[in-house]
């Protein structure tokens, strides 16, 4: 059924302290759970008391000490108001389940034999009877019994004796945020003392042999917990908090109170495992979970349409954190690039939907780019809107009004209004409207005054026909033709649909720099001829739009290389690509992101704007193209490569990663230039470290050189699973077009292939859909064949990763009629299969409804 948020009411029934007791078994654990309860004072008298429940068998139930015989039902049970008193009581409840067959990986479940939980959005209901919702917060006394050595739940250990431990967490939270671990374990430990003076012991437990990568996790839980404390006066307020990597995980990681659960992916990391992405992902995340403890557990949320509340603010935390540990630029190029391919993908298709939504069907399905990341960007214009100070006084207040409480956006609007005193009723749209705006320009120059006259407008949604306009922060600076800035950045404040600025008091027509630093998640669709794109690449001050020059001139280039075959690589481009690599005030990581090409799929939506939908693969001939003139044109790229070698051991830190980034991005030139791919073949052979070994290897699968490469790879790493992902994936996503789907057929059958592991599977499976689009659009139809079949075996399996998945052919309306037929039969197939999850379901049903 469709829960709808207009739908909202209270809990009839509040629970004030939860009391769990587990007997572990793989087969058969019992839970045995006794809830103090009592009536909502806020909510209507004398109802029914619900309980949600999900693959439970109940033993025994009670309320007040005295045996009740009730029949649940699919999703759980209903106590007649009858059976209840009038005051508090008493629920008791015991329950068996079966760890070891729970493969949809929420609820209690089992990794490589060690127990483990993810109970949000909805997975307490598959441990015990609850009013499974977040508006309904309790204390946690949790006593585990069973032969593993480690025993870990919620809280501050409080009693142990061989084969039981006991846990309280005196905060009170929402049963999404329990968390359970048992296993053979071993921990690496550190402590941290609070600004206040508080010592907290931090432990991050692992399997037994990865307790040597942990270090860096560590390190970045510290540098975390300091800043939360200096950027937004938030202290840690348990004597323990804990991290436990996990194999086997839906997600990337979960904030449960002081027990945090992490894919190992995002966890464990060593020079010769993990490259210097998978170091800067697991600072981040580190970070996010830690954020977490005051913006989404301290305060929470009242429901899950409000789950913005607590990731868009988290996400917005955790990206202004990793930009003062880095590069602030770099920084913001890579979330800007991230939000395009995934968030404004998902706003122009079936399945957009506001940062807040209106319905849903599966709350798994909204674990979303748009709530998170378009979430994160509305609290960055609010930041830019009301400014630094202002905003940090309005958390305050968010954090003195509302700690302890579930909260809605409305809470969070009306305490940026109190805190500032502006009105804040249009800016709350962003909310509620989906899609991504574009905002248009128009120019004049009279006498001495510049005027600027933007436009917006958003195409309609699903659900969303008419749209109204949104307050968009616009940052503008202007520049003389010479180059040098005329009016320092000015913050734009664009709220009707048309709306002109003017600048007084210039010598000449300027050059305008609009929407620095990415100011608001829109389209600028501003019609820009090269030679300007080439001047703001040249010279604009703001680092976001230097780049961003550079970025659409190469796009537009690519575009019309698409179009028309015959069209050469522009060597106005080419020589102000050249110009940024020589440009010695700007660090190696910025150029690696100025040199780095659109993705096929950014140049693809490019042309498709004005010309029928191109074919995939002569999009990826344009590319290679363009590579190799850009090639051909720095002669000495040999000794550029050899220049930025990082000397010394392998350190992850920015600058080190920067020039890694950079020396790989000409060795990929390099190896269009090199029939063997002899200098990424010797790349390979010597370095020490992950991220120069995918770099060569991931050329080498490019460029048709890789079976002694691939087999050495896999003899080295076979036992170590996070290294052999990357082995699967480089393959998936990298195999030339004309052999993609053969390439990962047998990878899917290859011995090591386990796919009830999601990080295994979305390293084949979703590297190859969502990161080989030349080989996943085949014009056969074979790679959509490919992606359905292994749709269909999952969703049994795992529905929340298959549902995911399924996310690939959010784009079907974009291709030609020929694929677009061939998508449409696939989905229609999954469609018509029996028993299909309510999470595939829904995602499957949205994308065929596109228009
Ligand atoms: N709250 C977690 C995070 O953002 C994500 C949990 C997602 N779980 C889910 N079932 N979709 O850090
Ligand atoms: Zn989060």
């Amino acid at each position: 059924p469709t829960i709808r948020l207009t739908d909202y009411a209270p809990p009839a029934y509040l629970v004030d302290a939860v009391h769990l007791t587990f007997r572990l078994d793989p087969a058969a654990t019992r839970v045995a759970a006794r809830l103090s309860m009592r009536p909502n004072p806020h909510a209507a008298p004398g109802q029914d008391l619900r309980l949600d429940g999900e693959k439970l068998t109940l033993r025994a139930a009670a309320i007040d000490g005295a045996r009740i015989e009730l029949n649940p039902d699919a999703e759980g049970l209903t106590v007649p108001a009858g059976a209840l008193p009038d005051g508090p009581f008493t629920w008791e409840a015991e329950v068996e389940i079966a760890p070891k067959d729970n493969t949809a990986l929420e609820g209690l479940y089992m990794s490589k034999g060690m127990y483990c939980t993810q109970c949000e959005a909805e997975g307490f209901r598959k441990i015990t009877f609850f009013p499974d919702r977040p508006d309904v917060m309790a204390t946690y006394t949790v006593r585990i019994e069973g032969d593993q050595p480690v025993l870990l739940s919620n809280g501050n250990p409080t009693a142990q004796g061989p084969g039981w431990a006991e846990w309280h967490d005196p905060h009170p939270k929402p049963s999404y945020l329990f968390a359970l671990v048992a296993g053979d374990l071993v921990s690496h430990d550190d402590g941290f003392v609070t600004a206040s003076g508080r010592e907290v012991a931090l432990k991050i437990y692992v399997r037994p042999g990865d307790q040597h990568k942990c270090a860096y996790a560590m390190d970045a839980l510290k540098r975390s917990m300091r800043w939360d404390e200096t950027e937004y006066g938030r202290e840690y307020d348990l004597d323990l908090f804990m991290i436990v990597a996990v194999d086997d995980f839906n997600m990337g990681a979960m904030e449960n109170k002081g027990l945090n659960i992490f894919n190992s992916k995002y966890v464990l990391a060593s020079p010769e495992t993990a490259t210097d992405r998978d170091y800067e992902l697991i600072e981040g995340i580190i970070a996010h979970e830690y954020f977490h403890n005051w913006t989404g557990n301290r305060i929470t949320c009242r429901d899950w349409f409000q789950l913005c509340l607590k990731e868009g603010l988290t996400v917005f935390r955790d990206q202004q954190f990793s930009g003062d540990q880095r590069s602030r630029p770099v920084k913001r190029i890579e979330d800007v690039q991230m939000l395009r391919t995934r968030q404004f993908r998902e706003d122009a298709g079936p399945l957009a939907h506001p940062v807040r939504p209106q319905e849903y069907i599966e709350i798994n399905n909204f674990y979303t780019a748009t709530v998170y990341e378009k979430g994160a960007e509305v609290i960055g214009m609010l930041h830019r809107l009301v400014g630094a100070d202002a905003y940090r006084r309005a958390l305050d207040l968010y954090f003195e009004r509302h700690d302890g409480q579930a909260c809605t956006i409305e809470d969070w609007i009306e305490v940026f209004e109190d805190a500032t005193g502006r009105d804040l009723t249009q800016f709350a749209r962003w909310y509620s409207q989906a899609g991504t705006p574009r905002l248009g320009v128009e120019e004049s120059f009279e006498g001495d005054t510049y005027t600027l006259t933007l436009t917006q407008s958003t195409p309609p949604t699903p659900g969303q026909a008419e749209k109204r306009p949104l307050v968009i922060p616009v940052a503008a600076g202007l520049l003389d033709r010479q180059g040098a800035e005329v009016v320092p950045t000015r913050m734009l404040e664009l709220t009707e649909a048309r709306q002109s600025f003017t600048f007084e008091g210039l010598a000449a027509r300027p050059v305008p720099s609009l929407l620095r630093g990415f100011s608001a998640p829109v389209i600028l669709n501003r019609t820009a001829d090269d030679a300007e794109r080439a001047f703001l690449l040249a010279n604009d001050t703001d680092p976001f739009n230097k780049w961003e020059a550079g970025h659409a001139l190469t796009r537009d280039v690519l575009a019309r290389m698409v179009r028309a075959p015959d069209t050469p690589a522009d060597p106005e481009l080419l020589t102000a690509l050249v110009a940024a690599l020589d440009d010695p005030a700007l660090d190696p990581a910025f150029k690696a992101l100025v040199l780095g090409f659109p993705t096929a799929e950014d140049v693809f939506r490019t042309v498709r704007q004005d010309s029928p939908p191109p074919d995939p693969a002569e999009v990826r001939v344009a590319l290679i193209r363009l590579d190799t003139a850009l090639a051909r044109l720095i002669p000495d790229l040999p000794e550029r490569i050899r220049a930025l070698a990082v000397p010394g051991r392998y350190s992850p830190d920015a600058d080190s990663a920067g020039r890694r980034a950079l020396s790989g991005r000409l060795l990929g030139l390099l190896t269009r230039l090199e029939p063997d791919a002899a200098t990424a073949r010797a790349v390979f052979a010597r370095t020490d470290n992950m991220t120069e070994t995918m770099q060569a290897l991931g050329l080498l699968v490019r460029s048709d050189n890789a079976d002694a490469a691939l087999a050495a790879f896999h003899a080295r790493w076979k036992d170590d699973p996070l290294v052999l992902d990357k082995w699967f994936s480089v393959q998936a996503a990298l195999t030339p077009p004309e052999r993609a789907v053969e390439t990962v057929q047998a990878l899917t059958e290859h011995a090591d292939f386990d796919w009830k592991t999601p990080n295994r599977l979305r390293a084949v499976v979703g590297s190859f859909a969502m990161g080989n689009m030349a080989g996943f659009h085949r014009a056969d139809g074979a790679g959509y064949r490919f992606l359905a079949d292994w749709l269909i075996k999952l969703d049994p399996v795992n529905p929340q990763t298959t549902a995911r998945l399924a996310g690939a052919f959010e784009t079907w309306r974009q291709f030609d009629e020929g694929r677009q037929a061939l998508i449409l039969h696939q989905l229609q197939r999954i469609a018509d299969r029996d028993a299909l999850s309510r999470d595939t379901t829904e995602i499957v049903g949205r994308i065929l409804d596109a228009p």
